[in-house]
C-alpha cells in the first residue's frame, strides 16, 4: 500500500518540514492538489510551489490536477519536477490526448473520477493509464466525510485492473477506520490529508496507517 499524505492539510509556513516527517516515516509519495477555483471552489497551489518541493524531496511528487482543461499545465508541472499526473475525467474533452502528453514527458498518468462518474470513462484509455483515482469526496476540500457509495465503483475498478500494472488510489476521508477495508477491495494507495496532518504526530500516523494496511485479518 502506498500512503500518499496530501499536503493540502500541511502547515505551509513549514511545508518543508512537514513533507520530510512524513516522508521519513515511510511515505513513499506526497501528495499535491492543485486547485483552479473553476473545476473545483477553491484554490490552490501551482508549479511554483512543485518546484520548491521538488528540490526539498526525492519522494515519488504525485499532481492531483482539480483544473479545467487540465493540458495547458501538464508541461508546467512536468517542468517542476512532478512524477505523476493526474487529470479529472471531467475536466478535459480530451482524456486520451492528456494522458498520452503525461506519459510521453516521462510521468506517471493518471486519471481521476469523482464520486457520480462511472468508471465508463476510462473504457477507452486504459492502455494509457498508470494510475485510477477514485475520489470518495467531492473534490475541493480536505477533512470531509468519505462517501461510502463509492464503495462499489472501487471494487469494479478493480476487477477492471485486472492483472494491469495500474495503481489504484482512492483520495477523500481515509483514516486508520476504513484503510483495511480499502486494501481488502483492491486498492494499492491511499491519499490522506486531514488524518495524518490533522493529527498531533503526523510521522506516527503515516507509520500507523503503514502498519494497519499490512494486518492480516484471519
Ligand atoms: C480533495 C483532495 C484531497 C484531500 C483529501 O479535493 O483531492 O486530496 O486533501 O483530504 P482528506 O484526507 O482530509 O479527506
Ligand atoms: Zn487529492
Amino acid at each position: 500500500m502506498i500512503i500518499a499524505p496530501s499536503i493540502l492539510s500541511a502547515n505551509f509556513t513549514r511545508l518543508g518540514e512537514d513533507i520530510r516527517t512524513v516522508v521519513s516515516a515511510g511515505a513513499r509519495w506526497v501528495h499535491i492538489d492543485v486547485m483552479d477555483g473553476v473545476f473545483v471552489p477553491n484554490i490552490t497551489i501551482g508549479p511554483v510551489v512543485v518546484k520548491d518541493i521538488r528540490a526539498v524531496t526525492d519522494a515519488f511528487l504525485d499532481c492531483h490536477l482539480m483544473i479545467t482543461d487540465p493540458e495547458r499545465y501538464i508541461e508546467s508541472f512536468v517542468e517542476a519536477g512532478a512524477d505523476g499526473i493526474t487529470v479529472h475525467a471531467e475536466a478535459t474533452h480530451h482524456l486520451h490526448r492528456a494522458l498520452g502528453q503525461i506519459r510521453e514527458r516521462g510521468c506517471k498518468a493518471g486519471v481521476s473520477l469523482n464520486p457520480a462518474t462511472p468508471l465508463d470513462a476510462l473504457a477507452y484509455c486504459m492502455d494509457l493509464v498508470d494510475v485510477i483515482l477514485i475520489m470518495t469526496v467531492n473534490p475541493g476540500f480536505g477533512g470531509q466525510s468519505f462517501i461510502h457509495a463509492v464503495t462499489p465503483k472501487i471494487k469494479q475498478a478493480a476487477s477492471l485492473i485486472g492483472d494491469r500494472d495500474i495503481i489504484l488510489q482512492v483520495d477523500g476521508g481515509v483514516d486508520m477506520n476504513n484503510i483495511v477495508m480499502l486494501r481488502d477491495l483492491g486498492v494499492t494507495s491511499v491519499v490522506a490529508g486531514s488524518s495524518i496532518f490533522g493529527c498531533q504526530d503526523p510521522g506516527r500516523m503515516v507509520k500507523e496507517l503503514i502498519k494497519r494496511a499490512e494486518t492480516q485479518v484471519c
